[in-house]
């Protein structure tokens, strides 16, 4: 049932090329600038007219809702929130008729993002769902949506679903953008052409697994962690964080990189570990004066950098070089290091991967 993989979790951070590629599939045709999903064909003119988008989710699905923010509102300059179902269901929110809604949930039965959405729904919001698991709560609530297809995710620790999310988001966006015209032809072929080569990509990434198992080794004894990303790569950095915390109990925290200077500065000396996601982007020479702001205070930095990178790896004690992509797609692929990474540490300190302490796959109490 693992397909020969020690647990559950290795095995789904090795099948993301073709969880990937399912979710494209009929989706995606970037040759024909084919991009469409399916199930939010009806509610398309309520995304296309939205004053507002609102993204609901929590834990590993509200840092998919965060990358999504950047893209839509990139792409489809639609104002979006970003909400943690949690908060936004108890303090009587601003939502209503021409707010869309959409609800992001690998299990689809999360207590706090189903009631957030029924009372979104009874408000008078459109409510699109983005599940995992088809025919769950939330898939039933809402107004239309479109699964992701990822095939059952047994380990608690999400990976992916995650891409997969990210894949699903991405391609509404582009979808609505396309509508809209907010997105001219040439960006939306590469863009699509990019999207197609993501899964390919993620098998390159899947391919380091050994040199980071290595480095792996050298931090299992930490306990703590800093996860460092900037634009498009901040909620990554949110993600590996949570995924190293909940699975090897290290304690790690994720900041935008420029939030550093306004307090965890403090916390670095030269034990502590300090994970930066520093692809080629906009963000890139940002990124590089955090590096250095690290280093001179004696932090140990691991960074992912892109392929060829000529710089970064002379500042740094270890680097994971990964594939080029736009931008916008790049979450999906540096993202893959850090699952490794944290499912590496998790059993080496003999930790139950699979099965954290404390932790349930879907939490269905609030
Ligand atoms: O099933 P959901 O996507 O609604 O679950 C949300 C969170 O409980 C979930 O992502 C959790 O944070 C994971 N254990 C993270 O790996």
């Amino acid at each position: 049932e693992k397909g020969g993989y020690d647990h559950f979790m290795l095995k789904e951070i090795m099948e993301q090329p073709k969880s990937i590629e399912d979710c494209l599939r009929g989706r995606v045709i970037a040759e024909d600038l084919h991009v469409k999903l399916g199930g939010i064909q009806q509610h398309l003119p309520d995304l296309l007219n939205a004053n507002r988008i609102i993204i609901l989710a929590c834990g590993t699905s509200w840092h998919a809702g965060l990358v999504a923010e950047y893209v839509f509102e990139e792409l489809t300059r639609i104002p979006v929130e970003v909400e943690y179902a949690s908060e936004f269901r108890y303090r009587n929110p601003i939502v209503g008729k021409g707010d869309v809604i959409i609800a992001i949930s690998q299990s689809g039965e999360t207590a706090d993002t189903l009631a957030a959405i029924e009372m979104a729904k009874e408000r008078g919001a459109t409510i699109l769902g983005v599940c995992n698991v088809v025919g769950s709560s939330i898939a039933r609530a809402s107004h239309e949506g479109a699964y992701t297809h990822a095939g059952p995710e047994i380990g608690v620790a999400s990976t992916k679903a995650f891409t997969a999310q990210l894949t699903v988001l991405t391609s509404m966006a582009l979808m609505v953008a396309k509508e809209k015209k907010s997105i001219s032809e040439n960006r939306l072929s590469e863009l699509l052409r990019d999207l197609e080569q993501v899964p390919a990509k993620v098998e390159q990434v899947l391919k380091l697994d050994s040199a980071i198992e290595s480095i792996a080794e050298i931090y299992k004894d930490a306990s703590n962690c800093l996860y460092l990303g900037r634009g498009y790569n901040f909620p990554v950095a949110l993600e590996g964080a949570l995924k190293l915390k909940e699975i090897s109990y290290i304690h790690a925290e994720g900041y935008p990189a420029a939030e550093m200077k306004h307090g965890p500065i403090a916390l670095i000396d030269e034990e502590m570990p300090v994970i930066f996601i520093a692809t080629r982007d906009s963000s890139y020479d940002k990124v590089v004066s955090n590096i250095q702001e690290v280093k001179a205070r004696k932090g140990r930095v691991i960074a992912i950098v892109t392929e060829g990178d000529a710089l970064i790896p002379k500042m740094v004690d270890h680097v994971i070089e990964v594939p080029n992509i736009h931008e916008m797609l790049m979450p999906m692929i540096s993202v893959i290091p850090l699952q490794l990474l944290s499912y590496y540490i998790a059993v080496m300190r003999d930790c139950n991967v699979d099965q954290p302490r404390n932790l349930a796959k879907s939490v269905t109490v609030e």
